[in-house]
């Protein structure tokens, strides 16, 4: 099984970025964690801050993984490009957010991703990430 994360703006300062909201783990730490417990999965890993770059990635994995894992961080509540990207491709995408987008700010409440997407983890801290991953392995 084949597996890309791509995690979008201000993602690639996971440890330092607000970490009481985030945590203090830096990506490259759960990635490694991921790689060594999912030892059968492929796990690919793609940061972007643009938002092109984003849809760029969609379209080049999104025929060939088994699933993509996207955290696309503030163009969630945004991106109709994204939306877009998510429904002209064949891989399944779960969304995810490290924290309850819910309990936060109300125009956090609103995804643009999420009705084009297999499903939704958020609030789980980084293990949202692994619990996307079992939701592939799952189904
Ligand atoms: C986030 C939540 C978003 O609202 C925010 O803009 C992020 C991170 C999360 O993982 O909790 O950048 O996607």
């Amino acid at each position: 099984m084949k597996i890309q994360i791509i995690n979008g703006p201000n993602l690639n300062l996971l440890g330092t970025r607000e970490p009481s909201i985030y945590g203090s783990r830096s990506f490259a730490e759960l990635l490694e964690e991921l790689r060594s417990r999912y030892a059968q999965v492929e796990i690919d890993y793609y940061q972007n801050n643009s938002e092109g770059a984003i849809v760029d990635k969609l379209q080049e994995v999104g025929f060939d993984y088994d699933g993509v894992i996207l955290n696309a961080g503030a163009y969630t509540h945004t991106s109709v490009a994204i939306a877009d990207a998510i429904s002209a491709i064949r891989t399944p995408v779960v969304e995810v957010h490290i924290s309850n987008v819910y309990g936060r700010e109300a125009f956090r409440h609103h995804s643009y991703l999420a009705k084009n997407c297999k499903g939704v983890i958020c609030g789980f801290g980084t293990d949202s990430y692994r619990l996307a991953i079992e939701s592939f392995l799952n189904q």
